[in-house]
């Protein structure tokens, strides 16, 4: 479905390479201990794409070279996602194609999600790969990696029991302006359909202090938005003596210098407190968007999947938002075809988006996951009527930002210039509420730069407009 919201959670079924010439900024001199060069491919969530900058910062310090294309490589690394069925297939194709094309002495490693999940598996279904690791075991991945050099064949990182955050001096971002930075990784949840609790971990928070050490040096490099990231991000929980709370966190972020906007995805209803409505109200660099996932909008089917809130409970936090003094554009995630989901139930679901009238909305067919609770539960709603409900729900979702949409004609917003279009004059952008704005303007160089866009046109998932002094 065409969004005008950019949550990058579409990175969700996405896939990125990250270029060796886009990251400059951050990453550290390399120390020439190696001579490698490597690939690094990136499937998966926004925590993943963050990850592999780390992973790339610290590979670059070690005096790798960073190559675009993996015939270059000595070393391939590939970051991988297993949300949903589709996204762990995607995985062994791929690792199929290294395959035909891996040359002598080229490795071949697996990290995220699906090593985490498969493990050693994959050394049985790919015995060309020779690195497994999971996001909860990179801080050794230096290690791993000189072992390989040193000839071992097989090398694994796959403990999750760990306390530890993947924090790293050298990060190689690959975005000159919006920052990442994980504040919380893992998740403690225990929703019946999900993986991830499985393959990053228990929660582990990481000091507010470390946080804004990176957020200070961030912006001394000119960064001006960044965007904390966890699976539970407002579930975070600051080690350190002083045990900031979430919101005060974001708003010890907002008032670094130099720092216009600050973002956090992504949120779980239960912890979503009203402090955090009352810190966006406070604070304008805190950006008008929260992604708050409802997943479906029976309570029978919430208790279900076990999200730990009801219906009206979710609803009760949507009225905070919608409450707030500053308008706060709100999105979500739903799944349809939960096992033995009703169609009655399903109803409610599209009863809940016309309450709560969202921004945006990612919606997936239920995908039955190994060592989840709901793989007991069997996948009792055919593909047929998986699709009807997609259909039926996107429909849906199309008219309401279609009318969201319509009441931007003519207003004004700040937009944060990310991307020159090929075409003459054509630009794009985010407003805080992270819409995408494409427009005109005559201005050479725009790229980092706040502008005003007033919007002149709008569809369902797209709005256009012109520069305005
Ligand atoms: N931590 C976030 C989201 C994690 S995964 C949260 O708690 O909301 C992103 C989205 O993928 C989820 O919100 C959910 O809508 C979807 N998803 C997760 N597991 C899935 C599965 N087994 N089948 C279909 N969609 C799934
Ligand atoms: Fe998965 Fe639930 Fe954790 Fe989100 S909160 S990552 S959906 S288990
Ligand atoms: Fe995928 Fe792992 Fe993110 S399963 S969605 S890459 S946390």
């Amino acid at each position: 479905m065409a969004q005008a919201f950019d949550i990058s959670l579409d990175s969700l079924q996405g896939r990125s390479v990250a270029k060796p010439d886009a990251a400059g900024r951050g990453a550290g001199d390399p120390a020439g201990e190696a001579s490698g060069t490597f690939f690094l491919e990136t499937f998966g969530c926004q925590m993943n794409d963050h990850d592999s900058e780390k992973v790339a910062g610290v590979l670059a310090s070690r005096g790798y070279q960073q190559v675009a294309s993996p015939d270059d490589a000595s070393l391939i690394l590939y970051n991988t996602c297993s949300i949903r069925e589709k996204a762990a297939q995607k995985v062994f194709s791929r690792l199929g194609e290294y395959r035909t094309r891996q040359k002598d002495g080229q490795i071949i490693g697996v990290l995220g999600c699906l090593a985490q999940q498969e493990g050693e598996e994959i050394f049985e279904r790919a015995p060309w790969v020779s690195l497994v690791c999971g996001s909860a075991s990179y801080r050794k991945l230096p290690e791993m990696i000189a072992q390989l050099e040193e000839g071992n064949r097989r090398v694994t990182g796959l403990d999750t029991d760990t306390d530890e955050t993947f924090e790293t001096e050298i990060t190689r971002r690959d975005n000159p302006w919006r920052a990442f930075l994980t504040i919380i990784e893992g998740c403690d949840k225990a929703c019946a359909y999900c993986v991830v609790p499985f393959t990053r971990g228990p929660e582990r928070s990481r000091t507010h202090e470390s946080i804004l050490k990176e957020v200070r040096e961030l912006a001394e490099l000119g960064y001006s938005e960044v965007q904390l990231l966890g699976q539970t991000v407002n579930s975070y929980a600051d080690p350190s003596p002083k045990k900031l709370r979430f919101s005060d966190l974001l708003l010890a972020v907002a008032d670094v210098p130099g720092i216009r906007r600050v973002r956090f995805t992504t949120s779980h209803p239960r912890d979503f407190s009203r402090d955090i409505v009352e810190a966006i109200e406070s604070e304008s660099k805190l950006c008008n968007h929260v992604h708050l996932p409802v997943q479906s909008g029976s309570s029978r089917v919430l208790s279900a999947m076990q999200r730990t809130y009801s219906r009206g409970e979710y609803l009760d936090r949507i009225a905070m938002l919608r409450g707030a003094k500053r308008p706060i554009a709100i999105t979500t995630d739903i799944i349809v075809g939960f096992p033995n989901e009703t169609a009655d139930e399903f109803e409610e679901t599209l009863t809940l988006m016309n309450e709560v009238r969202y921004e945006g909305v990612y919606s997936f067919k239920y995908s039955p996951r190994p060592n989840t609770a709901s793989l007991a539960m069997g996948d009792t709603v055919s593909e047929d009527e998986k699709s009807r409900r997609l259909a039926a729900l996107q429909q849906r979702q199309r008219e309401i930002q279609t009318e969201h949409n319509a009441a931007l004609v003519d207003s004004t917003f700040d937009v944060m210039v990310s991307n020159k279009s090929r075409r003459e004059n054509r630009w794009s952008g985010h407003t805080t509420c992270n819409r995408v704005v494409a427009f005109t303007s005559r201005e050479p160089d725009l790229l980092g730069t706040y502008i005003r866009v007033r919007i002149t046109d709008v569809g369902s998932g797209s709005l256009t407009g012109e520069h305005v002094s």
